[in-house]
């Protein structure tokens, strides 16, 4: 299999579920500065995976790379919605343009193989229902929501264009080892975890009760193997969560109880900030568990003792 993408978080996790199971992995990343590839997330199997450094922008490239692959986790991204909107063109080239020319590589030189399509929950944007299931409304709020939502529409038409086996899944708010710890611009779990580490206060905007739907990465990287494994997944679209909602105050207090000392401060919203928030997010995951069988393991305060745990060992390679 190839993994776009491969050297962050949610692609390396694949990588090693993937390799544990005996599959024959490539892994191309552009380790873009800032973003979260990093070598140290592939430790242990550097050695039995081939690593390509290059990015999906590059069509030749992606052209002589594709052939010979029967599964393509489509992973690569602007990850940030943030940044999204700050450098709106760059998510386009990335999060868009990036992800035509996957799919033109493969159409033109191995359209036998299936691929799956990281999108997100932020398709929804402003939450109008509890659970959302997949047909629920896109009111996106970021840019990289609309960019992740004309993903999907990329490789949705070219299933129904040319036949291509894709697929893409939805991802909740993941936390978990290896994600980038160098800003706070991903999943809040992982940066509280930083601070609580670094012995900084967690902050809190407004009375913390909205909830999200917090998924474990190595769960996620199942959910997803899983999904590509599935016959008859082809064409579809998967939330991909945990299923329940945890108000963001008691995952804050679950990340101080796991590193006790640690100080809760609750604040007013920043306005910028305030337009952004989605409001409450609960996914509905019946689809994926009935066409899988996948269920999440982990709790939340498992997840998050693994997580110190990972980061209090390997802090020097993420800091
Ligand atoms: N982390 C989240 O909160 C979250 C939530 C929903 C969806 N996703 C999506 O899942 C995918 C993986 O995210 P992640 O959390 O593992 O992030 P990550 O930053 O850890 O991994 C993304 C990887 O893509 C690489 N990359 C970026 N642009 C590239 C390009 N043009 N060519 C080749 N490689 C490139 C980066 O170097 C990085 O290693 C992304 O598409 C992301 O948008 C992430």
């Amino acid at each position: 299999m190839l993994i776009t993408g491969g050297a962050g978080m949610i692609g390396s996790t694949i990588a090693h579920l993937a390799v544990a199971q005996g599959a024959r992995v490539t892994i191309l990343d552009a380790m873009l500065p800032l973003y979260g590839g990093n070598r140290f997330n592939l430790r242990g199997i550097l050695d039995e995976v081939q690593f390509i450094e290059g990015d999906i922008r590059d069509l030749d490239l992606m052209r002589r790379v594709v052939p010979g692959y029967d599964y393509i986790f489509s992973l690569a991204g602007q990850v940030s919605y943030v940044d999204s909107n700050t450098e709106p063109l760059l998510d386009l080239d990335i999060n868009c343009k990036g992800h035509l020319q996957v799919l033109e590589a493969c159409r033109r030189e191995n359209p036998q193989a299936k691929l799956l399509f990281a999108s997100s929950r932020f398709v929804y944007g402003r939450i109008e229902y509890n659970p959302v299931d997949e047909n629920h409304p896109f009111n996106c709020l970021s840019i990289y929501g609309i960019h992740k939502l004309a993903g999907e529409k990329y490789y949705h038409f070219y299933h129904e264009a040319y036949g291509l086996k894709t697929v893409s899944v939805r991802i909740a708010n993941p936390y978990g080892p290896r994600q980038q710890m160098k800003h706070s611009k991903y999943g809040i779990v992982n940066w509280f975890v930083r601070l609580a580490l670094d012995g900084q206060p967690l902050t809190v905007f407004g009375d913390g009760q909205q909830h999200r739907d917090y998924i474990f990465n190595e769960d996620l990287a199942e959910g997803c193997l899983a999904l590509m494994l599935s016959p008859g997944t082809e064409g579809q679209v998967y939330n991909l969560g945990t299923g329940t909602g945890v108000p963001f105050i008691e995952m804050a207090r679950l990340v101080a109880a796991a590193l006790p000392g640690t100080e809760l401060r609750q604040v007013e919203w920043p306005q910028d900030r305030y337009f952004v928030e989605t409001g409450d997010y609960l996914g509905e995951i019946t689809r994926i568990t009935v066409a899988t069988g996948w269920q999440p393991k982990t709790t939340l305060k498992d997840g998050i003792a693994q997580t110190v745990a990972y980061y209090r060992e390997h802090r020097q390679e993420y800091w």
